[in-house]
Parts: C-alpha cells; structure tokens; sequence
C-alpha cells in the first residue's frame, strides 16, 4: 500500500511558511551545472522528489552529486560525466532527461535519451526540441523508444518555435550556450524560470541576451565554468498557499512570496475578492473578510496567468459567488482533477469550446479545456486518487476547505514538486496525518 494523507477538514489556514527554490528551474539548473566540468553549487534547493529524480538521472551519466536537505544546496560535480547514454529506467519519471541532449553532444557528440514522462496533462510531444536540434545541426532518430542525437559539433541557427515552449526554449538555450555561432530562439518562452536559467548559464561564461519580443540571442562559447547560483523562488508553491489561505477564509504570510513573478497571479487574485499585502521579505494572503467573486480567466504563457496557477484559482472559485469561467489555453487536458471536486460537492463543469476569452489552438479539437465554475459551494470529505500534481494541491484545499474526512491516494506527485508540503500544512493548522504504506 502506497503512503495517504487523511485530512479532517473545515478549518481557516492560518500562519506563516516559506517558500524554496522553484521546481521547475531547479531541475533545469541541475542539468545546466553539465555544460562545465568542476563543482556548480545549486542553493535554495527545495526538498523535493523531482530534485532527487534529476539527482539520479545525472548520476546515471557519471556526475557527483550531494544533496544538503538541511543546509539546502546541491553540489554537482561534472568532471566525472562519464557516457552520452541516459540508461531506460529513467524514461517516464519525468520531463528532465531529454534537457540533457545538449550537455551530453558537446562532450561525446552524441546522446541517448529515453522517452520522458511527467504528468499526464496532455499529449506533451517534443516536436519542438527535436526539430530545434536538427536546425542546430544534430541528426535526430527515435528508435527502441529512444531519442538518438548525434553531431561533431552544434553550429548556430536561427529556429522560431511554434508556441512558447518552456522545455524547448530550455533545451535549446542549454545546447545554444556551446554551439559554434550565433543561435536566435524565437517566440521563445520568457517565464522567470528561464530567466533564471540564463542568469545560471551567464555565471556559468555564456552570452545570451533577452531581447524585447520573445526572443534570446545566445553567442555560443568554447567553453563555460562552474557556478555558485540561487534558485528563483517557486511562485507557483507561493501562489498554491496564497489560494489556500484565501479560500478556507484564513490568513498565511508566506515568506519569499516575490511580488515581481506574483504580478498577474495578485490581480486575479484580487479580482476573485482576495485580499494581499506586500511586504519586504513576502507576502500576507487574507480572505478573513473577503466576499469572493465570480471571475473570467484565461490562461497564457508568461506574463500571462500561469497555466499552474490554474487548479488552486478553480478551488478558490468554487467558494465564489456566481458563474466562473477558466479557459485553459496551454495544455489541452488539465481539467480532469475536477471530476474529483464534483464529487466532493463542487459544481464545474467542462467544455470543448473556447469559452470566455479569445480562441485557441485547441479550438475545434474536441478537448475539454473550458471550466464553468458555479459557487459558492460546500465541499465534503471523499477518497481521492491524485492524477497530477498541481491536481493533487488542489485536492489538499479542498480537504482543507471540506466537512468530514479526506483520503488522498498518489501523494508522491504532490511530493514531487511540494517542498515540505506536510510539514507546512500543519504549519498552518490543518490536521493532517501521513498514513504510511
Ligand atoms: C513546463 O512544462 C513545466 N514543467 C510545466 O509544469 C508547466 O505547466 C509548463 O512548462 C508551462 O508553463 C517543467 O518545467 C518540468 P511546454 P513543459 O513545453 O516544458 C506543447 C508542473 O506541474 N509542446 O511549455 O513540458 C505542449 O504540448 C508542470 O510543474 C509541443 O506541442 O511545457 C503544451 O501544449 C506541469 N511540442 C505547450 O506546448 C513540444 O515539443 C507548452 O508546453 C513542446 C511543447
């Protein structure tokens, strides 16, 4: 039997956490410290399962790696990366392994990557990476269920991608910084996440410069060298308690909470009936005197509302008065976890149009990616099975926020990517116990 939580719910969240490192540029930075030989130094890590799947799968390829929970570093020794094939246990785990196509060329001009997993919220294909490496010279084949890249030495090109991916405006940063030539992404991602990769990548030696319209320009160098880099704070963890606190009615400091990344996500949030005040060093979320209300969102890539942002607004909404609508434009099929709610007396309901704002690639398609969200509504403890991640938060507030019991089943994806997340709930007063398997 796998590890549960068993929530009793019906409480106002109350208190004060801190929030860590973000997941998703930690994991990246992980895989960047490759690019040099010698020692990079990772702080602000979370703890978190995603840091120690990118642990093992570097390790796997002949790096060193120390994790310090306490003090909250990871050194990553590179000297030793010892062979270009990422080894077929770690295909499915999670999104990490193919970011290492880059790192793994320019050391053995070639590299074998296992198909990668990661929640299954949509199709998730990598057309853009591997198109992107062809265009930077690599020969591309998928064979054996494995991604198989070689090249003598990656030249710089010009690549525009289709949509603002952020794992391929990653991949192709990394393999850009070490190309012979000039590599101009367009209608690349820009979220902070990348941001701070690139700041990961100037520490580390390379020239990359972020121009005014989604593009990055990358002057490929000989060499790089390690680095000594924070992490950006995860503003999705933020804005996941910031949710929280909002709907159960209670009030969380959440230390770290960075306005800067916070922007768009403050002002839905405002918009809903949120109340929040900045101060130094975080962020005071209340909804003790807030009367919350209907809202019509949309989601977008940066500076747009975060398509991870999505499933604590949605909780959030479901204790608004009125009609809600949320039209999720990036990912085709993350509004499954809400059949969960529906059960624990939510009332949401899915569409294959687009409703609520502009259209979107997936007009036409026949994907549930709208959500109309009728509130205020009491919720009631039930069993769940977390399908996701993001999904599986959500699923915490609402026990947070239900009448009675809830078990929840598949912890280990919200412990993928929720640093401490048992320990901060009861932080905040939620009764929570870990039932171990
Ligand atoms: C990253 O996923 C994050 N994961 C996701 O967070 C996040 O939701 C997403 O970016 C968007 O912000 C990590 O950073 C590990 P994409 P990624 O490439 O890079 C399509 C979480 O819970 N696409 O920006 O995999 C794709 O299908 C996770 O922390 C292609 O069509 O996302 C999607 O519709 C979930 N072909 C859209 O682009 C490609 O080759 C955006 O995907 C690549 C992407």
């Amino acid at each position: 039997m796998a590890r549960k939580y068993s929530i009793e719910g019906g409480i106002r969240l109350e208190g004060e956490i801190t929030v860590r490192g973000a997941k998703n540029a930690v994991t990246k930075e992980m895989v960047a410290a490759l690019l040099a030989p010698g020692v990079s130094t990772l702080r602000n890590v979370p703890e978190i399962g995603d840091v120690e799947i990118t642990k093992r799968v570097i390790e796997s390829v002949g790096c060193v790696v120390k994790h310090d929970m306490a003090a909250g570093t990871v050194t990553i020794d590179a000297t030793t990366l010892a062979g270009p094939e990422v080894p077929e246990e770690y295909s499915g785990l999670n999104r990490i392994p193919i970011l290492l196509a880059g790192a793994l060329l320019h050391r053995f001009g070639r590299a074998v990557i296992p198909a990668p997993g990661g929640c299954d919220i949509g199709a998730r294909p990598l057309d853009f990476h591997l198109q992107g490496f062809e265009r930077l010279g690599a020969k591309v084949e998928h064979r054996d269920g494995a991604y198989h890249f070689s090249a003598e030495r990656l030249t710089g090109a010009r690549i525009t991608l289709p949509f603002p991916s952020v794992g391929a405006t990653e991949n192709l940063m990394m393999a850009a910084v070490l190309a012979r030539g000039t590599t101009e992404i367009r209608n690349a991602a820009v979220e902070p996440e990348i941001v701070d990769l690139a700041l990961l990548l100037q520490s580390m030696g390379a020239i990359i410069v972020q121009e005014t319209d989604r593009t990055w320009v990358i002057q490929g160098v000989d060499a790089l060298r390690p680095a000594d880099h924070r992490v950006v704070n995860d503003r999705i963890e933020a804005a996941s308690f910031a949710a929280s606190a909002v709907a159960t009615r209670g009030e969380v400091y959440i230390r770290g909470a960075d306005q800067l990344h916070l922007l768009t996500f403050l002002n839905w949030l405002r918009r809903a009936g949120g109340e929040y005040e900045v101060r130094p060093d975080g962020i005071v979320f209340s909804g003790r005197d807030s009367k919350l209300k209907a809202v019509a969102a949309e989601t977008a890539v940066h500076p747009g509302l975060m398509t991870d942002w999505q499933q604590p607004l949605v909780i959030l909404l479901t204790q608004a008065e009125g009609m809600s609508v949320i039209h999720e434009t990036v990912y085709e099929n993350r509004f499954g976890y809400t059949e969960a709610l529906n059960r624990m007396g939510a009332r949401i309901q899915l569409f294959s149009e687009c409703l609520g704002g502009s259209e979107c690639r997936f007009r036409h398609l026949g994907h549930k990616h709208s959500a109309v969200i009728l509130g205020p509504t009491p919720l009631q403890g039930a069993d769940i099975e977390i399908p996701d991640l993001r999904a599986g938060f959500s699923y915490l507030v609402a026990a947070a926020l239900a009448k009675g019991r809830t078990t929840l089943s598949g912890v280990r994806y919200i412990e993928r990517g929720y640093d401490r997340v048992v320990e901060k709930f009861k932080a905040l007063g939620l009764p929570i116990e870990v039932i171990e398997g």
